[in-house]
């Protein structure tokens, strides 16, 4: 199953197990534009449509760019305070719904991940790169901030002093010092199999479980550690009364494998 966006496409795997989005602006190195920007919100919606989707990747069309950050030329026609931050919060919208989707997320970093681009791979769950990928927030070069949740998901992700290396440098940096700083989770040629096969290893497990784990660990990291441990109580209380606890539970006491209905 394939649906077409002017900016992207949506396919999903044979089994409709995988949902792949790819960003399509070739002629632009992929960047957000407001109408990407609004595709990928009918996108996100539209991925989750068939009840067999489990997990989704994103990434960008072309060999050299996964995402090269917001539109610039939209940034001309911005005039006022007011606007500016109309233009984050649009661009902080779409990055977090993908944040928010009840399934895993991978970013298949096959190239430039910049600004923007950078945003979009941070408000996944995790991040595969290329080898010839290319990562950096370089808006204060251009006079701005990161205005996508840069400047709050990377010192989260990677920690205070690194994050602000990377902003206040605007420096691009390659896979591997990526992968030593925690970035991205995996460096593979071939970035988008990676990404597939990462995926095939998470939805294996107990679909109740993985959104409710991806919960608490997101909802867990905006408040206190003891906020964090009642989240996690009570959400382990939830999974425990799912199907899918107790056919995980009797598989391996019966010694076979699970077979979850995501219920
Ligand atoms: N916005 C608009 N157009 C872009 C773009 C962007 N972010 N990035 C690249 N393009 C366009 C270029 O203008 C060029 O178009 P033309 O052929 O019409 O001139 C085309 O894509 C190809 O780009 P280059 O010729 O520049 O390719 P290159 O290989 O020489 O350089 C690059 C590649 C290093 C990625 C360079 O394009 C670049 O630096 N791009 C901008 C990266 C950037 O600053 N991103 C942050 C944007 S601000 C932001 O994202 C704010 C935020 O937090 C929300």
């Amino acid at each position: 199953m394939e649906e077409d966006f002017k900016n992207l496409t949506l396919e999903f795997t044979d089994d409709g197990a995988i949902a792949i989005i790819t960003m399509n602006r070739p002629k632009a190195l992929n960047a957000l534009n407001s109408e990407t920007l609004q595709e990928l919100g009918a996108a996100l919606e539209a991925c989750l449509e068939p009840p067999e989707t489990m997990a989704l990747i994103i990434t960008g069309g072309g060999e050299k760019a996964f995402i090269a950050g917001a539109d610039i030329s939209e940034f001309k026609g911005i005039e006022t305070a007011f606007e500016g931050r109309e233009a984050a919060l649009g661009g902080q919208d779409a990055m977090s719904s993908i944040a928010a989707m009840p399934i895993p997320t991978i970013a298949a970093i096959n190239g430039f991940a910049l600004g923007g681009g950078l945003e979009l791979a941070l408000a996944c769950d995790l991040r595969v790169a290329s080898p010839n990928a290319k990562m950096g927030l370089p808006e204060v070069g251009l006079g701005l901030i990161p205005g996508y949740g840069g400047t709050q998901r990377l010192p989260r992700l990677i920690g205070e002093a690194r994050a602000l290396d990377l902003i206040l440098t605007a420096r691009h940096v390659g896979a591997e010092e990526a992968l030593s700083m925690g970035l991205v989770n995996r460096v593979a040629d071939n970035a988008l199999l990676e990404a597939e096969q990462l995926a095939r290893s998470i939805i294996k497990n107990a679909p109740v479980a993985l959104g409710l784990a991806k919960e608490a660990v997101r909802r867990g990291l905006t408040g206190t550690l003891n906020d964090g441990l009642e989240l996690e109580a009570d959400l382990f209380g939830l999974v425990s009364s799912s199907k899918d606890m107790k056919e995980g539970v009797a598989a391996f006491l019966e010694k076979r494998k699970p077979v979850f209905q995501g219920e």
